[in-house]
C-alpha cells in the first residue's frame, strides 16, 4: 500500500466534533478526512433541536447533570455528566463569538427550547430547527480561514494500522471506494470524530454515510467498545418513505404539539405523566407500539403552532412540503427511527481510546455521558466538550514544531465498494431484529445474518467496518438480559436491580459469542 508520512494530526470526520477539535488544535497542523464537501453529510449538520446548556439564571449545571443522569437509566458516569454540563455555557459563548446566530429574545437573551426529560427550558436554538446547520456553517467558515487545517474532501478512513497496541496509521480511500486503492497516512496522532451508527438501520434519521464505519474500524483494530447495545430511536421521524427519514424535532412537542393516532386520540397521557415530554425512549416505544398496531401515529402541530409552524420550524415545513403535507392544516405521520448511538469507542476523561495514540470525540465515542438513553440535545454539547478535551490532551503528548507540510495524496488503482444490496440487507436486519423491541430469537437471527453477510462480502473494508459495529450492537443486546433505557427486551421486560453496569467488549469477544450462536443454531 502506498504510504505518506506527515507531522499532521489526522482527524477522521467533518462534523461538529472534528471541526471544533481541528480549530482548538491550531496552530498544530491537522489533516481532516472528510467524506463529502465540508458541511454536507455530517450528522451534526442535520441536528435540529440545538445544544443543551444551563444559560438561564434560574437553571444550573447541577440540574442539567441531574437530568442527564436520570434520563440515562442507571448507566451514566456522574463524573462525566458533571464535567460536560459545567462548562456548557462557555461553549455557547464561544460559538456565538465564531458567528453562530443563536435565536435571541427582544432583550437579547438566548431563546431556550424545552425538550423531553429536561426539568428546564435549556436548549439554545438557531432559526427554530436549524441549529446543526447554522453552527456547522459558522465552524466551517472559521476552518476555511485556518491555514493549519488541510481538508481532504471526498475521502474516507477504512482501516487503522497498529503496532503493539499503538495506532501508527490510517488507511484512507476516495469516498467512492471503487475508484481507488487505499493509501496509508502516517500522522503524529489520530482523532476519530466520524459519527455514529444510525444508518446501519433501514429506518433512520442519520445521513446516508453514517453507518457505524468509524466505530467498526476501531473495533477491528482492537479498541474496546462500550455501551454498544444502547441505540436511541427518535419518536418523530416523519414517516413518508424517504431514506433517511426527515426529523420532526422534539422542540415541537416542547411548543405543545401532540401525538395522536389515526382516530385523533391523544395517546401519550395514557402512557406517562409527562405525556409528549416523557423521556425519549418512552415516547419512541409508544410510537412503535402504535405503528405495530396499525394506528398510524401522527404529530399534530395545528393547535400549538398554527400557520407559524412554517416560519418557526423551517426544516419540518420543507420536509412536509416535499411530501405534499401542510402541517398547519393536517397532522404529520411519524415513526420511531434509529437516531443516535449512545455506544461507541470507549474513551476516558481525556478522550483517549484503549489503543495508544488514538482519541475519539462525538457520537463515535462512548464517554459515559449518555448511559442507556441520551438526554435530548446533549449530543452536540458532548461533541464540543470532548473535541476541546481531545485537542488539549493531544497537544500535551506532542513535541516538535508546528511547521506545516502539505499532504499531496495521489489515489490510483481500484478499490472495493460495499455491495449495495448487502448493505440494504444488513440495514433491514438491524431494523427488524435489533430495533426498538428486541428478543433472543430476533437477536440470534440478526447475529447469524450479519456473519453471513460479512463472510460473503469481505472484500470491502467499509462493509467489514459496518458489520463489526452491527455485530457489537446485536451481541451486546443479546447479552444484556434486562430492559434499560433505549434497550427494551420483550423477553426480559424488567430492569435489573442495583447500579446499572456498562458493557465493555472487544470485537474479538463479540465474535466468540457470534460463533457460539452460529454453532448452536446449525
Ligand atoms: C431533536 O431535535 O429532536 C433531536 C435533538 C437531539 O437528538 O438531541
Amino acid at each position: 500500500m502506498k504510504e505518506i508520512t506527515t507531522n499532521r494530526i489526522v482527524v477522521v470526520g467533518a462534523g461538529m466534533g472534528a471541526l471544533y477539535a481541528a480549530l482548538k488544535l491550531a496552530p498544530r497542523p491537522v489533516l481532516m478526512i472528510s467524506p463529502e464537501v465540508l458541511g454536507l453529510g455530517a450528522s451534526s449538520a442535520w441536528a435540529q433541536g440545538g445544544v443543551a446548556a444551563a444559560m438561564d439564571e434560574g437553571d444550573s449545571p447541577v440540574s442539567h447533570a441531574r437530568d442527564t443522569i436520570a434520563a440515562g437509566a442507571g448507566t451514566v458516569d456522574p463524573k462525566v455528566a458533571t464535567l460536560v454540563t459545567k462548562e456548557a455555557r462557555d461553549y455557547i459563548l464561544d460559538l456565538t463569538e465564531m458567528g453562530t446566530p443563536f435565536d435571541r429574545t427582544e432583550s437579547g437573551d438566548y431563546v431556550m427550547s424545552r425538550e423531553a426529560a429536561h426539568s428546564f427550558a435549556r436548549v439554545v436554538r438557531v432559526k427554530g430547527d436549524r441549529a446543526g446547520a447554522e453552527i456547522m456553517a459558522a465552524l466551517i467558515e472559521t476552518v476555511r480561514e485556518t491555514s493549519s487545517i488541510q481538508v481532504l474532501e471526498g475521502t474516507m478512513a477504512v482501516d487503522l494500522d497498529t503496532s503493539d497496541g499503538r495506532v501508527t496509521g490510517i488507511a484512507i480511500q476516495e469516498s467512492d471506494e471503487s475508484r481507488s486503492a487505499p493509501v496509508m497516512i502516517r500522522g503524529s496522532a489520530y482523532l476519530l470524530a466520524g459519527g455514529g451508527s444510525g444508518g446501519l438501520y433501514a429506518l433512520t434519521t442519520n445521513p446516508p454515510r453514517i453507518r457505524g464505519q468509524v466505530i467498526g474500524m476501531a473495533a477491528r483494530a482492537g479498541a474496546v467498545i462500550a455501551d454498544a447495545e444502547f441505540v436511541q430511536f427518535h419518536p418523530t421521524a416523519i414517516d413518508v418513505g424517504e431514506d433517511p427519514a426527515p426529523l420532526a424535532t422534539e422542540a415541537l412537542r416542547g411548543e405543545g404539539a401532540v401525538l395522536i393516532d389515526k382516530n385523533g386520540h391523544r395517546f401519550m397521557p395514557d402512557v406517562h405523566p409527562d405525556a409528549e415530554l416523557a423521556p425519549r425512549d418512552v415516547v419512541a416505544r409508544a410510537i412503535y407500539a402504535q405503528t405495530q398496531a396499525g394506528n398510524r401515529p401522527m404529530l399534530d402541530t395545528r393547535q400549538a403552532l398554527g400557520d407559524e409552524v412554517a416560519t418557526l420550524f423551517p426544516a419540518l415545513a420543507e420536509a412536509c412540503a416535499r411530501n405534499g403535507i401542510d402541517p398547519a392544516k393536517e397532522p404529520v405521520p411519524v415513526a420511531a427511527a434509529a437516531h443516535y448511538h449512545m455506544g461507541g469507542i470507549a474513551t476516558d476523561t481525556n478522550g483517549r481510546a484503549t489503543l495508544e495514540n488514538l482519541w475519539v470525540c462525538g457520537e463515535a465515542s462512548s464517554t459515559g455521558l449518555h448511559g442507556a438513553n441520551r438526554l435530548a440535545s446533549n449530543g452536540l454539547l458532548e461533541a464540543l466538550v470532548y473535541a476541546r478535551i481531545c485537542a488539549e490532551n493531544i497537544e500535551r503528548t506532542l513535541d516538535g514544531g508546528t511547521e506545516i507540510d502539505f499532504v499531496n495524496v495521489m489515489f490510483d488503482g481500484a478499490g472495493d465498494a460495499p455491495n449495495e444490496a448487502a448493505v440494504m440487507e444488513l440495514r433491514q436486519t438491524m431494523t427488524n431484529n435489533v430495533g426498538v423491541l428486541r428478543d433472543k430469537v430476533g437477536l440470534e437471527t440478526a447475529i447469524q445474518k450479519i456473519a453471513d453477510l460479512r463472510d460473503a462480502n469481505s472484500q470491502s473494508p467499509s462493509f467489514l467496518n459496518m458489520c463489526a459495529t452491527a455485530t457489537m450492537i446485536a451481541v451486546c443486546a443479546w447479552q444484556r438480559q434486562e430492559s434499560r433505557g433505549a434497550h427494551e427486551r420483550a423477553d426480559y421486560p424488567d430492569t435489573l436491580p442495583g447500579a446499572g453496569k456498562r458493557s465493555k467488549v472487544t470485537l474479538a469477544d463479540a465474535l466468540k459469542v457470534q460463533d457460539q450462536i452460529r454453532k448452536a443454531n446449525q
